[in-house]
């Protein structure tokens, strides 16, 4: 085990909220959240999504911040240091796993970014073009899928094996406010299409006759996939915080921007689905079909598309780089690997790993799990499962191992800030534990009940 030594810290509290806003909104934002809402009822499932950020994606983004913070470590070594020779430490991993298996089906949905990039610069979006037709025949293709993937991990070895370094910092602090403003543009169009109303109506007005234990499990799961819970990478990120660092405050900006981000999603493009006629609930593709059939009725739909599918991309990089630096930080600082080492060897492995979650839609298309194709299996079972379970461990091992109060006292340290107080403890003692637990078991019985069921 590692004891001290030298680590770098974030330059200043904007460096730490723009890294760790840039680690929660990416495609989880834009991509995962419309389709789950469409999927789920809409409003319903807007609803939800928003309890479950306040009462446990907010309350956990202070413990995994507070945790990192008191140890200045990876998410093992934070365990081992804070509950020495007992088997804690194995939370730690299996958040590294979490970080290793989420990164391998994201790079995937990230390389279809890189396609719609290219697709907009050779002319593909022009109306009349059959979308939904274009998106599958993209996807089902062999080998271009797996192109962009590598060229996706590629770029994220890049940056992780370079060290998270003042560009990527800077470039973020210019590209998020850039993907905020054309989300606005791109909520603008979509309201303004014929027949929109029907689209905010269902984001809007909920139905709660739908909601099955498995909206629930899925609303929980992408709380902890949106907000990067539940791996240990808000663990990893706070390690860099200073001592003077505030916590409640940074934690509250991270998770309304991040909020933020995914209800605007929801605006530019449900209005779409319906004027234009799509079906909400048509899962990944939802939003790489109705975006560029709004981007081929808009004037100036190859700039816009263009633009927004390149800051798509540089969105789920800055969380692709989060999810490696998890796992390239427990190899760097448990078991002493150069970290350019650690970056190239992992990055290949997750990319091989990847590859069957695109042969799911060609070679492999015959196997599926729970009724899910590959890349669905790989997502539900990190982001329903994984992150659920990483949360609710760490939610009982500071609740009841290393104690609220001395978590508190961590937060606290600054003067004068914004303080956690007894309600906190409350939260993660019995709110979020019980909640997880009970969602997580109805969710997972409802799956394989509805699965039976056929
Ligand atoms: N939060 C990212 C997104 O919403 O796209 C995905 C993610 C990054 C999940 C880092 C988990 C994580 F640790």
């Amino acid at each position: 085990m590692i004891k001290s030594y030298e680590r770098e810290s974030w330059a200043s509290r904007w460096g730490f909220i723009l890294a760790a806003a840039g680690s929660a909104i990416g495609l989880g934002n834009i991509w995962r959240f419309p389709y789950l809402a469409g999927e789920n009822g809409g409003a319903a499932f807007l609803l939800i999504y928003l309890v479950c950020i306040i009462l446990i994606g907010y309350p956990l983004m202070i413990n995994e911040m507070v945790v990192g913070r008191k140890t200045h470590r990876n998410p093992v070594g934070a365990f081992r240091e804070l509950a020495p020779n007992t088997p804690w430490w194995l939370v730690g991993s299996l958040g590294v796993l979490a970080g290793f298996t989420i990164l391998s089906f994201y790079s995937i949905v990230a390389g279809w970014s890189l396609a719609y990039i290219y697709k907009t610069v050779v002319g593909a979006l022009t109306p009349g073009t059959d979308f939904a037709g274009m998106f599958v025949g993209h996807i089902t293709s062999l080998w271009e899928p797996i192109i962009w993937h590598a060229v996706f991990m590629g770029l994220t070895i890049l940056v992780v094996a370079g060290g998270i370094n003042k560009g990527i910092q800077r470039a973020v602090q210019v590209l998020m406010p850039l993907l905020f403003i054309l989300l606005l543009v791109l909520i603008g169009r979509a309201l303004t299409l014929p027949g929109a109303g029907a689209g905010l109506t269902f984001y809007l007005a909920p139905d709660f006759s739908e909601i099955t234990g498995r909206t629930l499990l899925s609303a929980v799961g992408q709380a902890f996939f949106s907000l990067s819970l539940g791996m240990g990478a808000m663990i990893t990120y706070g390690s860099y915080l200073r001592d003077k660092d505030e916590i409640a405050g940074n934690g509250a900006a991270v998770v309304g921007l991040d909020t933020l981000i995914a209800v605007m999603g929801g605006f530019a493009i449900f209005p779409a689905v319906f004027a234009l006629g799509y079906d909400p609930a048509a899962g990944p593709g939802l939003t790489f079909i109705t975006l560029p059939a709004v981007f081929a009725e808009m004037s100036g739909g190859v700039f816009f598309g263009f633009l927004f599918f390149t800051l798509l991309a540089i969105a789920a990089l800055t969380s692709a780089i989060s999810l490696l630096e998890v796992v390239v930080a427990w190899l760097v600082d448990q078991h002493r690997w150069p970290r350019v080492r650690a970056a190239v060897v992992l990055g290949v492995v997750i990319f091989l790993v990847g590859l069957p979650a695109t042969l799911g839609y060609n070679v492999l298309s015959g196997v599926t799990f729970l009724g899910m194709d590959l890349l669905d299996t790989y997502d539900f079972i990190s982001g329903n499962i994984m992150l659920p379970l990483g949360g609710l461990l760490t939610a009982i091992f500071v609740g009841y191992v290393w104690g609220t109060k001395n978590a508190q006292a961590e937060a606290n340290k600054v003067a004068g800030a914004f303080r956690i107080g007894d309600w906190w403890g409350f939260l993660i003692r019995y709110v979020v534990p019980v909640a997880i637990a009970a969602i997580m078991f109805f969710g997972i019985y409802d799956t394989i009940k509805s699965f039976l069921a056929g």
